[in-house]
Order: C-alpha cells, then sequence, then structure tokens
C-alpha cells in the first residue's frame, strides 16, 4: 500500500517522469544507512512487541504506548487488543493478526522496527501438550523474532525469559526458555537483551506461570541467592522498555547487565534484582 501511494507523477509534461515504488523494505534500509552515517542509530523511535495480550505484554504495550520515545508501535499476534481497551497513544500503535505458522506472510520487516519486544510465551497446561508448548514457547518466538529482522540495519531485541532458563535443563519450562534464549542470539540482531526475573507478582489473572516460578524456586533454579523473590509486573513492564530504549550499552550500573556467551551466541542478560532497579528508576 505504502509503495502505491510513492507512485507519483512529478511533472505532467513534457516528460512524464514516474517514480519507481521502491519495496518499502529498501526504503527503511536506505533510512537506516543515512542515519548510521549520522550516527544517531542509539535513539530507537519504533517498536515491535510480540505477546502484547499476555500478562507482562499487556503492561509493557501501554508503557510503550506511553512513552513519549516512540513514534510508532506494533503489536502482531493472533490477537490484538482492543483499541478501547487502550487509553493513552492510540494514536501511534499498528495492530495487525498474524499467523504464526505463515510468518512469511506476515510482512515483518516492513516496519524496519527499531526494537522488537518480545513476551511471548505459555505454558504446558495452556498449550496442552509438551509439543505445543514448545511449538509456542520456543518456535513461534524465534520465527517470529527471525522474520522481523532487517538484514545490516540496526536493530535491538528484548526478550523476556525466565530466572532458571537453562537450555539443558531437564524441565520443560527451563528447557525451553534457555534453548530459546540461544536461538534468539543467534538471529543475528545488533544488540540481544534477556530478562530473566523471578516470580512475576501482581498478576492480573492467576497464571501456572506463577506456579511454575515457585516450583523453579524451590528445585533450585534460582540459584543468585541475592535476587528478591519476585517482581511486580508494572516493574519488569517499565524494565523491559527501558532496556529497549538504552539499549545494553545505555543501561545504568544498577542494572546489573552481564553478557552470555553460550553456544557462539551473546546476550546481555539482565536478572531479577537489575530488572528490579531498572524498573524502579523514575526517568524515561
Ligand atoms: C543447566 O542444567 C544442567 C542440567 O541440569 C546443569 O548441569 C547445569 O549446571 C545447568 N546450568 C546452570 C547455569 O545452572
Amino acid at each position: 500500500m505504502s509503495s502505491l501511494r510513492q507512485s507519483k507523477y512529478l511533472y505532467r509534461s513534457p516528460v512524464i517522469v514516474k517514480v519507481i515504488p521502491f519495496p518499502s523494505l529498501l526504503i527503511c534500509t536506505l533510512i537506516a544507512n543515512i542515519n548510521n552515517l549520522k550516527n544517531r542509530m542509539s535513539v530507537p523511535k519504533t517498536a515491535l512487541i510480540f505477546g502484547a495480550t499476555g500478562q507482562t505484554g499487556r503492561v509493557l504495550l501501554r508503557e510503550l504506548l506511553a512513552s513519549s520515545e516512540f513514534t510508532k508501535v506494533g503489536e502482531y499476534g493472533r490477537n490484538v487488543t482492543p483499541k478501547s481497551d487502550i487509553a493513552v497513544g492510540k494514536d501511534k500503535l499498528e495492530q495487525k493478526v498474524i499467523n504464526f505458522d505463515k510468518l512469511d506472510e506476515a510482512g515483518l520487516q516492513e516496519g524496519c522496527w527499531d526494537v522488537v519486544y518480545i513476551t511471548l510465551g505459555t505454558t504446558k497446561k495452556n498449550a496442552g501438550s509438551a509439543e505445543a508448548f514448545e511449538k509456542i514457547d520456543r518456535d513461534y518466538v524465534i520465527s517470529a523474532a527471525k522474520a522481523a529482522r532487517v538484514p545490516n540495519q540496526e536493530q535491538r531485541l528484548v526478550y523476556l525469559s525466565s530466572a532458571g532458563a537453562n537450555a539443558s535443563s531437564s524441565f520443560l519450562y527451563m528447557r525451553s526458555k534457555g534453548q530459546t534464549e540461544i536461538g534468539l542470539a543467534k538471529l543475528g540482531y545488533s544488540d540481544t537483551i534477556i530478562f530473566r526475573p523471578a516470580m512475576l507478582l501482581g498478576a492480573k489473572r492467576e497464571e501456572s506461570r506463577v506456579a511454575e516460578s515457585i516450583f523453579a524456586t524451590i528445585t533450585g533454579a534460582l540459584t543468585r541467592v541475592s535476587d528478591s523473590i519476585g517482581i511486580q509486573i508494572p516493574v519488569l513492564a517499565k524494565a523491559i522498555s527501558r532496556a529497549g530504549i538504552l539499549g545494553s550499552s545505555g543501561l545504568p550500573a544498577n542494572a546489573k547487565a552481564s553478557t552470555v556467551n553460550q553456544d557462539a551466541a551473546a546476550f546481555t542478560l539482565i536478572s531479577n534484582d537489575g530488572a528490579l532497579a531498572l524498573g524502579a528508576t523514575a526517568d524515561k
């Protein structure tokens, strides 16, 4: 549709010059190159969110819409938030219902999103089986991030994982989160930031993710005793939003970010403690 709009006749006579309708992807790559020249890519302007109807995602979506940092926010998903449920920033919200089994048809690259936020995930109980769980919790997440990646463009990826995430774990939930983290880190984003919060507190509805986190806690998956037991969802959402805006290199010291190198994949890790501090900071 945007390419149709760009196809205009500049002069009526004597020669008709038709502007070639650029594919939108080419245009965003051009803009990205100009921005690179100006060296101002550290200021993201657009954000895409997957999982915006989940317990953390719904708060994050509102956080992004209320932020003056973002001029456009995309909410893509199997379901999208009813516009009547959004109070602030409706005008910059771009929603799209997508089929995660047909992501190549979803046009995820076209927005050339500066920051891709993923709060998509499920539980085995909600998914119905271990296979269905892994398909949504791991495969859809990695595939969506891959489909939104525009080669050679500065893009940041921020993923909500879980304390105890471990690709070698014998626990399905922790293994899926761990494998997803590594899969995401291998996609070639300029910056990948992963949150591993402990128990999610203050959820609107009781989710079994909380129960699984409690389980993880008692089974010792929370190895860092200094970590607090949990985090309020609004604090976590604020921390996630800020991390996407600031990027790994711009994070304050109290975010206690560390770099994880695993299976030739590197990412910035923010644990429960770091998220508590980052989310409590008043600015941005
Ligand atoms: C991940 O899980 C495996 C298998 O249980 C365990 O050996 C390993 O120590 C765990 N890694 C971390 C970082 O906890």
